[in-house]
């Protein structure tokens, strides 16, 4: 083993799967196993398991799967390499460079270096915000804005002059490679040569990520000039419908006091951090994605999302609803004064009455319809437009019961007959469960297909009681496979059997090449055994008289194959000797 091996093992030893990954997903234990909700699909109940015995979780909806490294890959996007560097650092393990080929060393590279170069753009811009004479405007307007320095420093606030190419020329200086930095969204090509700065007389907001590298800007004009922020532009590490700005401030307090706060701005994440309100995020103006309630389902179930009172009166809160629900994290909603935003309100009135009024949040679909029914025309076909505004909205819940519950709500709020809104909600469903339907139906093809076979059963034999392999295998129980997955399953941990003269089916795992098959080995490794330790010796015993058995009646069939084709030869001879079949098949000679 060479020593970036070793420093992997000793990753591994260091970090335990249930601890890592309850950082990011809450977790229940469940018999020998911990279960959760899927960070990877969307699920109302938890398949996602994660084995502390194993060192190993899986979601039995989606298939995803593997060992701490994995999860860090998945969970974070990021590439092998990069998962084992976070985790040593994670887990203060020394990492010894890797050999890498240069094609290798380039992927593994070219997502860092945006990072590195947005990391130092905003060491420069932060440095012309808090020393440079230029940037006395920005630090005069954040004095206006009260923001203070505690949190400038904390979120590496900083400010971008009106000059054309302050950033260019500090990157030319410091040999940062030009086009990186296009690509980082940082500088512009121009068409006759040459760059420019993106950005120009901006109040600069860095946004990390969750491993609090920065992966984009947004920044601020100091007046009126319009667009009023500009942020970084996709790039490879910078996808906005993923971020939320200030996680990486407020995820242990998220955690901790169980709840999140979701606010409109940056500079509201801000007011609230300088008063020393830690659970706030906010979108980087757009609207929540599945992604970001992901991101926060892992570290609490329930949501409070703040809105100004326009954009609660524009109605688009409503549309959030089923993202909530169907990922299972309760929303509740806080609206604020006309006018005011958690920046302005906490400014001007103090986090205390922030908090009265966050207590007083009422759940999502309340607010909706609360607001909503206030605002019905008369008559039915007031009721109709309604009705058609909120159904969609409702039948993308994905749970049955909380529907119903939804629709009797709806019903009593607005005098409708329940069983006029089910009839309509039924016939909006009906056209678009067509999907879940098909998961269900393949999961029942799928079970009733593995019923009745020895596959999962020799194999989870083998796993839980690896001693039995070498008879097994000696005595050719493959033959009693029919599954090709379980059949491959077998026969690496046979080979690793035969050359190692022991087996540890995760380590087996671990060499295995094809996904399919990784998959298949991971659910059979998390389940639990389906014999008792007494239980074994008989089952290894059924097992090989089954396979002797089905070698007989092969044999034989294959006998009386061999006996059918000598017979058929003999004929052919026959016939050429001139002999013929009597009538009673008997050959006699021509007559
Ligand atoms: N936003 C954006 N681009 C714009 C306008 C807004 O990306 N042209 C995003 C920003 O993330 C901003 C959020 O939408 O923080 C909310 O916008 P708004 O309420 O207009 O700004 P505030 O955050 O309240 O900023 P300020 O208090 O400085 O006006
Ligand atoms: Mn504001």
């Amino acid at each position: 083993m060479d020593a970036y091996q070793a420093a992997k093992e000793e990753i591994r030893k260091a970090a335990d799967i249930t601890e890592l990954i309850g950082q990011y997903v809450q977790l229940k234990k469940a018999g020998r196993n911990f279960l959760g909700l899927c960070p990877f699909h969307s699920e109302k109940t938890p398949s996602f398991t994660v084995s502390p015995a194993k060192q190993m979780f899986h979601c039995f909806g989606c298939k995803v799967g593997g060992d701490i490294f994995r999860f860090w890959m998945e969970y974070h996007k990021v590439s092998f390499p990069q998962a084992v560097r976070d985790l040593a650092e994670k887990y203060h393990i020394i990492l010894p460079e890797r050999k890498l080929t240069p094609a290798q060393k380039q992927i593994m590279d070219s997502k860092e270096i945006l990072v590195k170069i947005n990391e130092s753009a905003v060491e420069y811009y932060h440095h012309m915000l808090l020393e440079s004479a230029k940037g006395r405007a920005g630090r005069e307007y954040l004095d206006r804005r009260s923001i203070s320095s505690d949190v400038v420093g904390r979120f590496k606030i900083g400010f971008a002059s009106a000059d054309w190419d302050g950033l260019t020329r500090f990157f030319v200086k410091k040999h940062v490679d030009l086009d990186k930095a296009v690509q980082a969204g940082l500088l512009i090509a121009k068409k006759n040569g040459g760059y420019y700065d993106r950005f120009r007389g901006r109040i600069i907001f860095p946004i990390f990520d969750l491993r609090n590298r920065i992966v984009g800007l947004g920044g601020r004009v100091l007046d009126d000039t319009l667009p009023k922020y500009l942020n970084t532009p996709e790039t490879p590490i910078f996808h906005k419908g993923e971020l939320l700005y200030g996680l990486q401030a407020a995820y242990p307090t998220i955690r901790e006091n169980g709840r999140v706060v979701i606010v409109e701005g940056y500079t509201d994440v801000l007011a609230l951090h300088k008063h020393g309100f830690y659970e706030a995020v906010a979108t980087l103006g757009t609207a929540l994605t599945v992604d970001h309630i992901r991101h926060l389902k892992g570290y609490t179930n329930e949501a409070v999302v703040v809105f100004d009172s326009d954009t609660a009166g524009k109605g688009g809160a409503i549309k959030s609803l089923p993202l909530f629900q169907n990922e299972g994290l309760s929303a509740r909603v806080m609206v604020l004064p006309e006018g005011d935003d958690p920046d302005s309100f906490t400014n001007t009135r103090g986090l205390d009455e922030f908090l009265i009024r966050l207590e007083k949040a009422v759940p999502l679909f309340d607010f909706y319809l609360d607001q909503k029914v206030a605002q019905i025309h008369q008559g039915v076909e007031g009721q109709v437009d309604f009705l058609k505004e909120i159904l969609p909205v409702v039948s993308e819940i994905n749970s049955s019961s909380h529907r119903a519950l939804y629709t009797r709500r709806l019903a009593e709020k607005t005098g409708i007959a329940e069983a006029v809104v089910m009839t309509e909600l039924e016939s909006i469903t009906s056209s678009h469960s067509r999907g879940q339907e098909t998961d269900r139906l393949r999961m029942k093809i799928s079970e009733s297909k593995a019923k009745g076979l020895d596959d999962l059963h020799i194999l989870n034999l083998i796993i839980h009681f690896p001693h039995t392999v070498g008879r097994l295998m000696d005595n050719d129980c493959r033959r009693l496979l029919s599954d090709p997955l379980i059949k491959e399953i077998f026969d690496l941990i046979c080979e690793t059997y035969k050359q190692a003269g022991r087996m540890v089916p995760e380590e087996v795992l671990e060499n295995t090449g094809i996904d399919a098959v990784r998959e298949r080995f991971r659910e059979i490794l998390l389940l639990p055994p389906y014999y008792s330790t007494e239980g074994v010796e008989q089952a290894v015993e059924e097992f090989i008289e089954k396979a002797h058995k089905v070698k007989l009646s092969e044999s034989f069939r294959k006998a009386k194959d061999n006996l059918e084709e000598s017979y058929q030869l003999l004929l052919l001879k026959r016939e050429r000797l001139g002999l013929n079949r009597n009538r009673n098949g008997i050959f006699q000679e021509e007559v």
